[in-house]
């Protein structure tokens, strides 16, 4: 009888510990429960679309894209498809240069006035405009109305796209 008992209440005490190690385990493994990731990374292009967040910033290469990114990527890959692509590859040069690298060789605020209007920032004066310009004999390179917003996700796209090493051309261009 006392036997029994003590039994009885011992494998009761082992069920409720063994359910509570697996709650464990599975919040451990974010399976149960919300993570401040989550939220953090939900608010991500938002701060982005209101300028407080450097397009570089959410960019970045993470080995698993947020669905916010992914969404970015297939619009910047459709938009390279209509507008770009017969003239540009991200790793080889076609009429234009590669761009694989291109957010690591020029910063945002250069491509963005670069993509809308290319002979404005050739005739600025500015250094890499003009010896690129020059490099490609002098082959203009369309205007776009594009958005800046639509020209950061054309940037996520080719970042997406590029094989490990930065295109050589225009980089080993501005050393010249
Ligand atoms: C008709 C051909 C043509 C089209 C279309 C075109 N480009 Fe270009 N692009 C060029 C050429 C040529 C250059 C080299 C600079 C020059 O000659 O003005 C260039 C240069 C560039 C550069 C500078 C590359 C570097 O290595 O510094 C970027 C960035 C770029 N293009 C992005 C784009 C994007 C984005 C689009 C589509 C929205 C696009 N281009 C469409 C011809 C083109």
């Amino acid at each position: 009888m006392w036997f029994k008992s003590v039994g009885f209440a011992l494998s009761v005490g082992m069920a409720l510990v063994v359910v509570l190690i697996g709650f464990t385990l599975l919040s451990a493994a974010g399976l149960a429960g919300f993570s401040a990731n989550d939220v953090a990374q939900a608010s991500e292009p938002e701060l982005q679309e209101v300028g407080m967040l450097p397009a570089s910033q959410t960019a970045a290469p993470s080995p698993a894209a947020s669905p916010a990114e992914a969404a970015e990527i297939a619009a910047g890959d459709a938009l390279f498809k209509g507008n770009c692509a017969q003239c540009h590859a991200v790793n080889e040069q076609v009429v234009g240069p590669a761009l694989a690298g291109i957010s690591k060789r020029r910063p945002v605020s250069w491509l963005i006035p670069w993509i809308k209007n290319s002979s404005k920032v050739v005739a600025s004066g500015d250094d890499y405009a003009v010896a690129l310009f020059n490099k490609f004999n002098k082959q203009q390179m369309p205007s776009f109305a594009l958005s800046d917003k639509e020209i950061t996700s054309i940037i996520a796209y080719v970042k997406s796209e590029e094989g490990g090493a930065a295109a050589p051309a225009a980089v080993a261009m501005v050393s010249e």
